[in-house]
């Protein structure tokens, strides 16, 4: 923990890390840790966490009932810290019982948006609406998903919204600084959320407004300096925005002690190896060494189809090289890693996480239990736009800080079923034919006229217009008809998406001729392929990549 913080008490809710987003987006730096960890430890004296810098503390969500046998509590040792507590949902439900009001199972269900109207001149809500009624009430659109709710308010507590369908939208104890919300502040839908955040972080907390990346990169830094010592460090440098910002905080930190080893599986996008080589070498003061080992990766890779094998094995022989690499370079004691948040979060990688793997990023899943270099993982608590931000702070440039993410496992996880060099050599093909069209298309105003994208967009690319581009080889073949003949060949799927955190994504809204210029160029130049399809999932239900 680096400066005055509002901790984020986890239990459970999806939205949880959205709050930490809103928080830290306001400024203010905050930290998640789930309520077992605050269980285990009755007074909180988390190693990581410095008590005396923590402002005030936000209860998440969660999908329990209040008053169930496996459900959890609000823990003492929460209250004993004496700093405002704001309850969200299930955080405010728990806050309430126990404080000595009633949670009612059932009563008053909602899910979707709201209409609220604030009571009681709280000092929350004081000049936040979104509009006023003909009796001068102000009123805020918020959004709802409660099955349960609080039906009889804990003692020194005062109601201070309320809507058509929950009598009881929002409390506060003003003396304590104790507040509950039912409805989801951090919810894009709730428009005045970040304003309500701000003002409990700001006017009910008063935590500092300090957190920017320029100091996230300055702390960093520092913290690793004083960890780190005169140790060697290696890098697995891959080219995506995540480990070149870790080599730059690395550079800066560590200088000539750093070691950066980029692999070359074998499984990447065509030339991605020398175009790489070519920005790194030269340009830090440590070592920059590529490692050819393709054929180990294809050796490994022979006849496994299993998703979440390939992913295992890609991470496993990444680790083995890095450990023979570290032992050939003597004395490294230390593995740096460009981890971010999503990889952690859908590797259910937090401690005491209760959320539920989605994949293994190999980032996280592919460690061995017992790995014999001590892990440097300074992006682990940033999302990729975050990322970004610390990229452009740190003077990388925009070619590079903007480049769609390219994940660890490489093509092997978009080629579903075995992947063989000749699939490779395919996709790599069929993926370059995708990113020059991206990048040679601008989007003009007949795009924006259809609300394709948004007008901030006019003029750029579609590869800077979306978020995430990429082909997948399907191992399906089906009848084609080219000059005269018959074809029975294999099919490529077309993936565009936009997100801001890759944590949800919605699938991007090409112009239809782009869309069939990307078809007909990949199936007249990629040899094999008769077919192309284009993924139209968004995330959720479907992640971004296949596999
Ligand atoms: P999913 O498929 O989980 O992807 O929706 C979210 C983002 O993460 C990237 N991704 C990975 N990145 N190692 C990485 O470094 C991995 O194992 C990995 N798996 C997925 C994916 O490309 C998308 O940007």
């Amino acid at each position: 923990m680096i400066s005055p913080y509002i901790l984020i008490i986890d239990y459970g809710s999806q939205l949880t890390q959205l709050v930490a987003r809103r928080v830290r987006d306001l400024g203010f730096y905050s930290e998640v840790i789930s309520f077992t960890v605050v269980e285990k430890h009755s007074s909180i004296n988390l190693k990581s966490t410095k008590l005396s810098l923590i402002r005030g503390i936000i209860l998440s969500g969660g999908p329990n009932t209040v008053g169930e046998n496996t459900s959890p509590c609000l823990e003492d040792s929460l209250l004993r810290l004496n700093v405002p507590i704001l309850g969200i949902c299930y955080g405010m439900q728990i806050l309430a019982d126990k404080l000595g009001g009633t949670v009612s199972y059932g009563k008053n269900r909602e899910f979707g948006k709201a209409l609220i109207r604030a009571r009681g001149h709280s000092k929350l809500f004081r000049g936040i609406q979104d509009y006023t009624n003909d009796e001068g009430h102000g009123l805020m659109e918020v959004w709802m998903s409660h099955g349960d709710s609080v039906t009889k308010l804990p003692p020194g507590f005062k109601l201070i919204a309320s809507s058509s369908d929950c009598e009881v939208a929002a409390i506060g104890n003003e003396e304590k600084n104790f507040y509950g919300l039912q409805f989801h502040p951090e919810a894009s839908h709730t428009k005045k959320g970040s304003v309500i955040l701000e003002r409990f972080c700001k006017e009910v907390c008063n935590c500092e407004q300090s957190w920017n990346m320029k100091n996230y990169a300055s702390l960093q830094i520092k913290k690793i300096k004083n960890e780190v010592g005169s140790d060697k460090v290696l890098l697995g440098l891959s080219g995506g925005v995540d480990s070149a910002v870790v080599a730059k905080i690395l550079d800066e930190a560590v200088g000539s002690q750093l070691i950066c080893i980029f692999v070359d599986t074998g499984l990447l996008r065509m030339n991605e190896a020398s175009d790489v080589m070519s920005v790194f070498s030269g340009r830090l003061k440590g070592i920059v060494k590529k490692i050819d080992a393709s054929k180990l990766f294809f050796n490994a890779l022979k006849g496994i189809t299993d998703p979440e094998e390939k992913r295992k094995i890609v991470g496993k022989l990444f680790i083995e090289i890095f450990e023979k690499e570290a032992c050939n370079f003597g004395d490294v004691k230390w593995l740096a890693q460009g981890t971010i948040y999503p990889d952690v979060v859908e590797s259910a990688g937090n401690i005491g996480s209760v959320a539920k793997k989605i994949k293994s990023h190999h980032n996280v899943g592919g460690l061995p239990d017992r790995l014999s270099l001590k892990l440097l993982e300074p992006l682990r608590d940033l999302f990729k736009d975050e990322v970004r931000r610390l990229g452009t702070t740190l003077g990388l440039e925009h070619q590079l800080v903007f480049r769609h993410p390219f994940p660890g496992p490489g093509l092997s996880i978009r080629i579903l079923g075995e992947v063989t060099e000749e699939r490779v050599n395919l996709l790599q093909h069929a993926d370059q034919i995708l990113i020059n069209l991206l990048k040679n298309t601008a989007v003009d105003e007949k795009d924006i006229a259809q609300g394709l994208t948004s007008s901030v967009n006019l003029g750029r690319s579609w590869y800077d217009s979306t978020s995430q581009a990429f082909v997948v080889f399907l191992p399906v073949k089906s009848v084609g008809v080219q000059g005269d003949n018959r074809t029975y060949q294999w099919t490529i799927a077309v993936r565009v998406v936009e997100t801001n955190d890759f944590m949800t994504a919605n699938i991007a809204r090409l112009p239809f001729t782009l869309v069939e210029n990307i078809s007909s160029e990949i199936i007249n130049k990629v040899e094999n392929i008769n077919r192309v399809v284009f993924d139209i999932s968004n995330k959720p239900p479907a992640t971004i990549e296949w596999e």
